[in-house]
């Protein structure tokens, strides 16, 4: 694992295995922002919404979300699957809180320290449930309202993208919750469609992808 500068200044890691990085070398920080904040929990009209992420990795979108949490006065329950956590010394090297919030670098750790498989309370509008386990095989429950989808990509680990795990996600968000990814290709858009969701292409973050997906589940 690498890390690296991102170009608004924000690490993030490259794995060689897989040839990939966890973000976009655009900008890690903005494209978080943007696809999951502004067009995913933004959008929502969910008061207390329950997010669920695909691929905790980082914990950037775990990290901006209870930020958002704090700053909206709003609720937040956050689920995340990850197969392979990192380790501290990487999460440190990150170091997310100097260039975000400096002020909330407890926060950040409070997240990372959180224990697994087991929901824990980490600030007042925020509780976080990591789940340590493989994202194609868990068998989620229901109640979602927001779904960030962050995988590494379907060239990558073509996997995570089918249309039994789209199905399933489709299953277990609410009416009128929403999925948010990256990854704007027509095939996952199609699997998304045949799932149910009604699929938005939106304009990508400042900088990067040209387009983004946004599916909504419209009851
Ligand atoms: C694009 S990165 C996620 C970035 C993350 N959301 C962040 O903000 O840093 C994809 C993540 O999916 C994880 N992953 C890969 N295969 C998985 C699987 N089968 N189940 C759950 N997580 C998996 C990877 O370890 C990695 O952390």
């Amino acid at each position: 694992m690498e890390i690296e500068k991102t170009a608004d200044g924000s690490y993030t890691l490259f794995v060689p295995e897989l040839n990939e990085h966890y973000h976009s070398v655009k900008g890690a920080l903005t494209e978080s922002e943007h696809i999951f904040i502004n067009m995913g929990l933004k959008h929502s009209q969910a008061t207390s919404p329950h997010i669920l992420e695909i691929g905790f990795g980082t914990g950037l979108n775990a990290f901006l979300t209870s930020l958002e949490a704090k700053k909206e006065n709003r609720n937040i329950f956050y689920t995340t699957i990850e197969k392979y956590p990192l380790d501290m010394e990487t999460i440190k090297l990150l170091d997310y809180p100097k260039l975000i919030a400096p002020e909330e670098s407890e926060l950040f750790y409070s997240i990372h320290n959180a224990e697994w498989n087991s929901p824990q309370t980490v600030s007042e509008h925020f509780t976080i449930e990591k789940i340590e386990g493989d994202f194609t095989e868990y068998n989620f429950s229901k109640g979602y309202d927001i779904i960030y989808f962050d995988a590494f990509a379907p060239e990558k680990q073509p996997e995570m993208w089918s249309q039994t795990l789209f199905d399933n996600l489709y299953e277990v968000l609410n009416d009128n919750g929403i999925l948010t990814t990256y990854c704007a290709k027509g095939v996952v858009r199609r699997m998304l469609q045949k799932a149910g969701f009604i699929v938005e292409r939106l304009a990508g973050p400042p900088g990067g992808k040209r387009e983004i997906l946004r599916g909504t589940k419209k009851k």
